[in-house]
Order: C-alpha cells, then sequence, then structure tokens
C-alpha cells in the first residue's frame, strides 16, 4: 500500500468527480506500473509432497515453528511452533531425511536437562563452526503470555541437547522479525564466531522498524563436556535510512551474495499483532549489511500473509545467488486477483538486485497423473540447501513443513520445492534433464518431464464498488486521516479468510490515494 502512496502524492485539492476518476482507474494505472519478467532464467521448478512418506513419531500441525539442518546426520530439526490451538509449543523433532522417519531426541544424561521455553515465530539459523559448535540456534519469538522473548538457544546437534546461550550484551525482544543467517556464510575462524541478523518485528502489539538491525555473534564452545560455554553479543547496526517502515511478519531470508550479507523482508504487517489477517503488504525490502543501503523495490505478487522466503542456492547458473523464492503464504482475494497462480503452487522469483520479479508456476507431483500443489498456507518454516535434501537428483531443495491455510486448518505436511541443475527462460521450454517428458514424482524424481510457466502480468487490486456516493461526504483534502473503510458503506465481499479484519487494514486502494503527501 505504501506504494501507492508514493505514486500518488495529490498534495493539491482535487474535485470529487477527478478523484472519482482516479479512484477507478487506479488498480489499472497500479497494474501497468508494476513490472514482471517473463523471460528471467530460472531453474525448472518442481513441488515434490512427502507428507505421506514419512513415518515414526512427527510434530502435530504446526505454524511459525523453527527449522534447521544438520548436515552431517541429515536432519532436519523443527521446534516450537503455535498448536492448531493458538499455543505455542516447546518441543523438538527430528526428521531423519535419509530414512524419512521422525523422532523426539532425548538428551544424553550427563548434559542439561533444559530446553527453551516454548514459543513461534522466532529466528533461527545453522551454527557450523568446526570442532567448537554445530547448531541450531533459536532466537527470541512469541512466548506463551503472547509477548516477545529475548532468549537465546542452541540445540546441539551432535549430542541432540539444548543449551542457553549466554548472552553478555543486550538485546532485542521481537518475534516475527525479519532475519536469520544464510548457511552459506563461512564462519570467521579467527573469532571462531558465527553471526546471526534481527531486524524489524513486533515488540508487543506493535512493529518496529525495519532500521532497527541486530547483529548478535555467537561464540564459545558446544559439547556434551562443555554445555555451558557458548556466548552470545549483540550490536546495533545502522543502517543509512533510519525511517524504514515498521514490519513485522515478512517473508524474509539472510542471503549472501558474494561478500556482502543482505535482510530481505517481503511485506509483513504494521499494525496490531492480534491480526495477522491484516499483514497485507507486499513491499520488499532489501537491507545491504555491508554498505548499510536499501532498496525498496516495486511488489508483483499479491500482497500475502505469512509467506515464505529462500534463497535460490541452485549453482546452475551465477544469476542465482541474486534470487530469492518467495512462496505460499495467502492473500485476501476480495481484494486481489492473482489469475490463480497461488493455487497452483505460484513460486515468485525475485532478483533483490534488480529489484525484478518473475511469477513462476513450477510443476507439482503427479498422483494419478494430475500434478499436485501445496495449498496456500501461513507460516510455514521453511530452509534451504544447495544440494538434494532428499534422494540423490542433480537438484538443490527446499523443505516445507507445516503452516495454516487459508480455511484455518493447521497442517503438518511436509513439501519439497526442487530447484534442478538446469536454466529455463521461456514458458514449457525443455533443458538438458526433461528427457522423455514424462512427469515424476516423489523424492527421486530427476527432472524428467519438468518444465514451468511464467506468467505474464502481476497481481492486481480489485476495484471496490465506487458508486456508492457516500464517500463525497469526505473532502478528500480537509482529512489528515485515511477514511475510514467501514463508513463506505460497500457490501463485504466474499473472501478466503477472516474478512473482517483484512478489508479494514488492506483499505481500498482510494483510501491511499487521498492521503495527504
Ligand atoms: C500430500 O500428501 C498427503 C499425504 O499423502 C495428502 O494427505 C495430501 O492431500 C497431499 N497434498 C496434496 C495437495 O496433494
Ligand atoms: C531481556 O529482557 C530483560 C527484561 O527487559 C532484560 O533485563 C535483559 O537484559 C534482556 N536480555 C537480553 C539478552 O537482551
Ligand atoms: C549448565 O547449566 C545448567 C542450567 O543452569 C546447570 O543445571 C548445569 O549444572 C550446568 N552444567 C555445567 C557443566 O556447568
Ligand atoms: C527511507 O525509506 C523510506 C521507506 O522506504 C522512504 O520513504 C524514504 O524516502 C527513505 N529515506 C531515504 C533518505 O532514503
Ligand atoms: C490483542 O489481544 C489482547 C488479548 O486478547 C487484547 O487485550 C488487546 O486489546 C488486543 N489488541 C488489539 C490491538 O486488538
Ligand atoms: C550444476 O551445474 C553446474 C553448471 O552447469 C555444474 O558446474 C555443476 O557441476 C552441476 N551440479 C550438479 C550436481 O550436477
Ligand atoms: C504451456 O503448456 C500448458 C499446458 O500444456 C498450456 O496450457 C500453456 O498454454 C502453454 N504455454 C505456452 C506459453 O505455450
Amino acid at each position: 500500500m505504501g506504494k501507492d502512496r508514493r505514486l500518488w502524492p495529490l498534495s493539491h485539492p482535487v474535485a470529487s468527480t477527478t478523484l472519482f476518476f482516479l479512484i477507478s482507474s487506479v488498480s489499472f494505472l497500479q497494474a501497468s506500473a508494476q513490472s514482471i519478467s517473463t523471460n528471467t532464467p530460472v531453474p525448472p521448478l518442481q513441488w515434490i509432497n512427502l507428507t505421506g512418506l514419512l513415518t515414526g513419531p512427527g510434530p502435530g500441525p504446526l505454524k511459525d515453528a523453527s527449522i534447521g539442518y544438520d548436515p552431517a546426520h541429515q536432519d532436519l530439526i523443527i521446534f516450537g511452533g503455535e498448536s492448531a490451538q493458538g499455543i505455542p509449543q516447546a518441543q523438538t523433532y527430528l526428521l531423519d531425511l535419509q530414512t524419512l522417519t521422525w523422532s523426539q531426541p532425548t538428551a544424553p544424561d550427563d548434559t542439561p536437562a533444559q530446553s527453551p521455553p516454548a514459543r513461534s515465530a522466532a529466528i533461527s539459523g545453522q551454527d557450523l563452526a568446526a570442532s567448537y559448535r554445530n547448531g541450531h540456534v533459536v532466537i527470541g519469538g512469541r512466548g506463551n503470555d503472547g509477548e516477545p522473548l529475548n532468549d537465546t538457544w542452541e540445540f546441539d546437534y551432535t549430542n541432540h541437547f539444548w543449551s542457553q546461550v549466554k548472552i553478555t550484551t543486550p538485546g532485542p525482544s521481537v518475534f516475527a522479525a525479519a532475519g536469520g543467517n544464510d548457511p552459506r556464510t563461512p564462519f570467521d575462524a579467527t573469532a571462531l564466531s558465527n553471526f546471526f541478523f534481527v531486524a524489524g518485528g513486533f515488540t508487543g502489539e506493535k512493529a518496529t522498524s525495519l532500521s532497527n538491525i541486530w547483529k548478535l555473534t555467537i561464540a564459545g564452545t558446544l559439547s556434551s563436556n562443555l554445555p555451558n560455554l557458548t556466548t552470545g553479543t549483540w550490536e546495533q547496526i545502522h543502517p543509512n535510512n533510519q525511517s524504514l517502515p515498521a514490519v513485522g511478519g515478512s517473508a524474509t531470508a539472510v542471503v549472501l551474495q558474494g561478500s556482502q550479507q543482505h535482510v530481505v523482508a517481503v511485506g509483513g504487517c504494521d499494525t496490531s499483532t492480534n491480526s495477522t489477517a491484516a499483514c497485507a503488504q507486499g513491499q520488499p525490502y532489501v537491507i545491504d549489511i555491508d554498505t548499510s543501503s536499501n532498496t525498496a523495490p516495486a511488489n508483483c505478487p499479491a500482497p500475502r500473509i505469512g509467506a515464505s522466503l529462500a534463497p535460490n542456492l541452485n549453482t546452475a547458473s551465477q544469476s542465482f545467488d541474486q534470487q530469492v523464492f518467495l512462496l505460499l503464504g495467502t492473500f485476501d482475494s476480495s481484494q486481489w486477483q492473482d489469475d490463480g497462480g497461488l493455487d497452483q503452487g505460484e513460486v515468485d522469483v525475485f532478483n533483490f538486485n534488480a529489484g525484478t520479479w518473475a511469477r513462476i508456476l513450477p510443476a507439482g507431483d503427479p498422483v494419478d497423473g494430475h500434478p499436485t500443489f501445496p495449498s496456500p498456507r501461513e507460516g510455514a518454516a521453511v530452509f534451504s540447501l544447495g544440494q538434494p535434501l532428499v534422494g540423490s537428483a542433480a537438484a538443490s531443495d527446499t523443505i516445507v513443513f507445516g503452516g495454516k491455510d487459508a480455511t484455518g486448518n493447521y497442517l503438518s505436511e511436509v513439501w519439497v520445492l526442487r530447484a534442478y541443475n538446469g536454466t529455463i527462460s521461456q514458458s514449457n521450454a525443455t533443458w538438458s534433464g526433461f528427457g522423455n517428458g514424462q512427469l515424476q514424482g516423489g523424492p527421486s524424481a530427476n527432472g524428467q518431464g519438468v518444465t514451468i510457466q511464467y506468467m505474464s502480468s502481476c497481481a492486481s487490486a480489485i476495484s471496490q464498488p465506487s458508486g456508492t456516493g457516500s464517500s463525497s461526504g469526505h473532502s478528500p483534502t480537509s482529512s489528515s486521516k485515511p477514511p475510514s473503510p467501514t463508513n463506505t458503506g460497500q457490501p463485504i465481499p466474499v473472501s478466503r479468510f477472516d474478512t473482517s479484519t483484512v478489508h479494514k487494514s488492506l483499505a481500498p486502494v482510494s483510501a491511499a490515494l487521498i492521503l495527504p503527501a
């Protein structure tokens, strides 16, 4: 929505007739102002449903869980998350990706019997530091009382116990922040440290500015005989732009490109934490940590709630290291037209250097000859590796766990978004691994038959019925606030989810239009 404000700074009185013209044409103008690429090179992408292949005592349905990966044992870790009852959880699960078996780890007797308090929407990341530490780091998050936490924990991948990181300088208390770390970032062998970023997020009822960026440096030793010797130091990073918007609940990733760290945050929510349905902005922000600069390119996909972001770790093309994949989430179909993309597993490829978007429809997982895709879902946990996480295809995998679908069902599904080692730059094109064109499914799918389609337009705002007449009672230039959309007298459209909150926050485009500049 901020985009509309920038595009339409009306600082002069406008006759209401002109205003009505602008209102009715704004969705068209906005759509044409956005750009979409239909020939950006992307890897051949395919969704694969692992859910039915998993055995063992796995987690129930969870949203906003913490996810990580132990490369030495090929274990996926799931910690915490919000249960279907809306309650933060504190369990730890491991999924052995070689046998596709879930288990609940038990700490050895000689290690401290402790684990992090329940939480969801934490920042997490990998801490692989040679023989010093091999673990999964969990930072902050939303605790049992709904309040933000500021503690940091690390799960030891080797001996399966949790240790609380001893923090020597105070840091932020937030949940649903942007940040994390890129697993490709080499650890600092001199200081024996790894670092993590946290930007923005909810400090309670309100979100805090993305300009509030913190760096946590973790050092020390984590092992079963030295379980309490991990330390953390917070320092504040000062970006050049100190007035980035307050955002929590963005789709987010920290991406290393060359030697530069970028925090990428797409969309999110700037108001209360109670109605996640209100988190419906689409604006991307890219913060280059090393130069302290930022960009705010135009959005193209429908603004999502609870979408996930994954770096493109495929190495088939050099340009892939500037790409992130925007996945899943839900959107308000009464406000946005997405041409059915999300229902067909749409993956949006965002080049965070160029600020450009491609909307890609990947291949699906064929069941009885029909491709299947993950349904739209909020708060799915994602982890990407530059190699296959299951099977042995020449590919890089992003694994996806849980979430809450558009009807409010919490999920425990596990999917893989596989990026085969190849390049496509045209709809339905074939590539070196296309083979005989017979699409395969399951973890051993090797790319045969996989192609993609480029969507040809950005999502567009649905113009609200404007013939209500009631808004003529508002003088757009004398009001210092956006008019309340509840008094426009518009019928409440049918929505895929809680319209009552979405409708309020996703005020019609016209509300932003008549904001004074
Ligand atoms: C994914 O697999 C699970 C388990 O077989 C199944 O219940 C679910 O419907 C599948 N999802 C889709 C979209 O096909
Ligand atoms: C966490 O918050 C408490 C209470 O505000 C404060 O005393 C403590 O220093 C904070 N710890 C960190 C690591 O920021
Ligand atoms: C580590 O910390 C835990 C919790 O404070 C404590 O119970 C345990 O004794 C400590 N272990 C060592 C080896 O210091
Ligand atoms: C800082 O970012 C905000 C939000 O994108 C933008 O409106 C503002 O112009 C930026 N300020 C500077 C000095 O770049
Ligand atoms: C959020 O929910 C809490 C508890 O249900 C309530 O006290 C608070 O007023 C709500 N805040 C908003 C902004 O709705
Ligand atoms: C992927 O493609 C790149 C470039 O063609 C090549 O160097 C690399 O070896 C390939 N990796 C795999 C696993 O096939
Ligand atoms: C690609 O193939 C699909 C399915 O066969 C078809 O519907 C679509 O029109 C094709 N697109 C292009 C650009 O050829």
